[in-house]
């Protein structure tokens, strides 16, 4: 059995230093736990040089970005290039978020950041999932369509994020049916064979977002089929955290 991937996106929940380093420090105590979970953590971008020691002398534990430039050269104001992450000791990158792509980002863009990502060695997670779902099953193509853009691409390791954008952000009892995310886990995983050949799309790990809490982690990971999570609000707090870690054993 391959470990579970948990990767916690701070999104802006955490903004000081001392709670981000003291969040980890407490998580670092829990090495039995990190040998049985690949942990990551994604900081908001201004935490990652802070945490970058921290982390990357901790095994078990490696930093992501929430987000990455789809530049490389340097002529652009505002921007974090994945060259800029990997000399912090970022190894991993989250790509076409819910929230960036209603901020903007467009396939394209995101097709942009997975390459400027794989040319700096980076991992990368791309997340698809549709807003809503209807009768008629459309979420199905339009799932289809955002991994289409990985085609063509993947010069790296890539972990898919399914994250249905109805469920994310809310409670326990909101976050999807196991069965339904079985359903999407053997549809991404058929797709990603179609766009990859069977081989490669065998190695891709395809983990589950939206309101995973520790309440609900044991049960959505042994009965949905996905090999971890993105973990949003949940992942915030150092204990709600360390439970989630635990239901995944
Ligand atoms: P949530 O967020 O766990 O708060 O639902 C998940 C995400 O947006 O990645």
């Amino acid at each position: 059995m391959k470990k579970p991937i948990v990767i916690a996106n701070w999104k802006m929940y955490i903004e000081k230093p001392e709670v981000a380093k003291k969040f980890i420090t407490t998580l670092k105590r829990h090495s039995a736990l990190l040998s049985k979970v690949e942990v990551t953590i994604a900081p908001p971008f201004t935490l990652i040089p802070i945490l970058s020691t921290l982390v990357t002398s901790t095994k078990g534990i490696t930093l992501a970005a929430q987000s990455v430039s789809a530049y490389t050269e340097p002529k652009h104001t505002g921007e974090v290039s994945a060259s800029m992450l990997r000399g912090c000791g970022v190894q991993t990158v989250i790509v076409g978020h819910s929230e960036r792509r209603a901020a903007g980002e467009s396939e394209v863009v995101i097709a942009a950041q997975l390459q400027a990502s794989y040319k700096a060695q980076m991992n990368v997670v791309v997340c698809v999932g549709e807003i809503e779902r209807d009768t008629h099953g459309s979420h199905f193509s339009l799932i289809e369509k955002q991994l289409s853009v990985v085609a063509g691409h993947v010069k790296g390791k890539l972990i898919i994020a399914y994250e249905p954008v109805w469920a994310i952000g809310k409670s326990a009892g909101d976050a999807m049916k196991s069965s339904d995310i079985q359903e999407m886990v053997i549809f991404i995983r058929k797709t990603l064979v179609d766009i990859l050949g069977r081989e490669a799309a065998l190695k891709v790990p395809i983990i589950y977002g939206g309101s995973v809490e520790g309440s609900n982690a044991h049960e959505l990971l042994k009965e949905g089929g996905a090999g971890g999570f993105l973990v949003g609000h949940a992942s915030s707090e150092i204990n709600s955290f360390i439970e989630i870690l635990q239901a995944c054993l």
